[in-house]
């Protein structure tokens, strides 16, 4: 068996510090580059986890998540006892040309144009990345019932005949815009004619649709402070002026933005469950808020993104379902009860927009498929839909309580998990002063992927803390994976 190449394996490994991308990360993405470019020969033994981990000063669960990685994908195969081995019959000839890393040409600043230039620090990008356990968000992908849904997709597809082969209504399907106004009458309290309701591809257009036929440039949005990143930056990118509201226990702070901010064109909210702080609008300040947007002329939009899972009590009636003045736009998505690739949202509009919405999307490519549009409406009408939001809602409650548990008894003296009764991410308070950007690189490190509270922030707030999504970790990995984050926040 040849024996490892320390020295220059480690000179190869080219880990960089200081720079974006976590250590962990750089040694996965080096391993693997070395293996697909045959410097590391099948066979061919790594070193120990220890000394990788002593020679590049990184802690050793650092490495021995990357070792656990590889050996998951076949890259290598470890061996009880003898050590990490590159796997014997690799053929990376045969491999994709996407698995080969490769270097990212940079584009000059002065070939771009100045909106392009306020996308690329974009702190949104975080969504396409791989998932690693606690990324926020994730729902629980393993136990969605993949045949089920392609048996509606090929449904869907062998009722599609030339007649619905052209662009379709600009709006989306109305089978679907009726399965989606008959769901919120019934859990969001809300009465909708479909004819209000205007698909999109997810939220995330559902926002650039109501800028483009709201907002002027440099008008004044209300937003969250924290609050939901690709939302925020996508409205500073059309041009507002986007004003951080605080969040207090019944929720944001109108009181604040009235005495601090000039008047808001739009106002931006998360009442169900504020993202990513958790609280829920108390019903005085829903009030509060509908009031002062009447009597200001703002418009309110509602992202209720994940107000499906409630675990205790009955969920509130949307903002929207209180709004007899119609100055509430809102947004709806599939992302988190179904799967976030499936690319359906939705807006609901005052009858008044109807048009404009419609023209605006068809300008933006009605970008989600009719197919897709129809299957899903099929979903809905059988029931399907709610059978699985019901199944979600018990996992999710699961697993929350068993996050929770962990986090008191493994991480008392790190970090204080703050109870949630909704959604689909847990916020933990870090203790000692930890920087939370400092202790999600050290997680990110070992594998974790929880979210530094500040990227949510164009204001500092007092306490750090990292977002813990619970939806997407199976229960039994919890207690393992909570260790290992006692363990790394520890060395901090
Ligand atoms: C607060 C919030 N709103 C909306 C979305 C959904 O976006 P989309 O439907 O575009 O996937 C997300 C996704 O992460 C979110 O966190």
């Amino acid at each position: 068996m040849p024996k490892h190449p320390k020295g220059a394996l480690l000179q190869n490994l080219g880990i960089e510090r200081g720079t974006s991308v976590p250590i962990y990360r750089q040694i996965d993405a080096s391993l693997r580059r070395l293996i697909l470019e045959g410097n590391l020969r099948p066979g061919q033994k790594l070193p120990s986890t220890r000394e990788l981990a002593d020679e590049l000063g990184v802690s050793r669960i650092t490495v021995k998540t990357v070792y656990e990685q590889l050996a998951i994908e076949g890259f290598v195969r470890s061996k009880t006892g003898a050590g990490t081995f590159v796997a014997e019959g690799l053929d990376v000839k045969a491999l994709p040309d996407f698995q080969r890393p490769r270097r990212q040409p940079r584009l000059a600043d002065t070939v771009i144009s100045g909106r392009a230039r306020k996308i690329m620090p974009s702190k949104a990008a975080v969504r396409l990345d791989r998932i690693d356990p606690f990324r926020p968000g994730v729902p629980a992908l393993e136990l969605f019932p993949v045949k089920l849904w392609n048996k509606y997709l090929l449904d869907a597809a062998i009722s599609c005949d030339r007649q619905n082969m052209s662009y379709g209504e600009i709006k989306g399907q109305s089978s679907l815009r009726q399965s989606i106004a008959r769901h919120l009458i019934n859990t969001r309290g809300m009465q909708v004619d479909p004819e209000q309701i205007i698909i999109t591809a997810g939220a995330q257009q559902a926002f650039v649709l109501t800028a483009l036929v709201l907002l002027n440039p440099t008008d004044t949005v209300w937003y969250e402070n924290p609050g939901h990143i690709a939302g925020r930056e996508v409205l500073e990118v059309l041009g507002a002026n986007v004003m951080p509201v605080p969040i207090d226990d019944e929720g944001m702070d109108i009181n604040y933005a009235i005495a601090k901010h000039t008047k808001p064109a739009l106002i931006f909210t998360t009442p169900s469950h504020q993202q990513p702080l958790g609280t829920t609008m108390s019903l005085s300040r829903r009030l509060m808020l509908l009031n002062y947007a009447r009597e200001s002329g703002a418009w309110i939009v509602e992202d209720d993104y994940d107000s499906e899972f409630r675990y205790r009590g009955q969920p509130l009636p949307a903002l929207s379902a209180l709004d007899s003045e119609r100055s509430v736009f809102y947004v709806g998505t599939f992302s988190k009860s179904m799967f976030a690739a499936i690319r359906i949202g939705y807006v609901v509009v005052p009858p008044a927009f109807v048009e404009a919405f419609a023209l605006a999307q068809n300008l933006l490519g009605q970008s989600s498929s009719s197919v897709v549009e129809k299957a899903l409406s099929m979903l809905m009408d059988d029931g399907k839909f709610s059978d699985h939001i019901r199944k979600m809602r018990r996992v999710y409650r699961e697993r929350r309580n068993v996050l929770h548990d962990c986090l008191v008894t493994e991480c008392a003296d790190s970090l204080e998990p703050q109870p949630t009764d909704a959604g689909m991410h847990m916020l933990a308070w870090l203790k000692n002063n930890v920087d939370d950007q400092t202790a999600h690189r050290a997680l990110l490190d070992v594998g974790i992927e929880c979210l530094p509270l500040s990227v949510y922030c164009t204001e500092p707030l007092a306490r750090s803390g990292i977002v813990l999504g619970f939806s997407g970790v199976n229960e039994r990995h919890m207690p393992k994976l909570v260790r290992r984050m006692s363990e790394t926040l520890r060395t901090l």
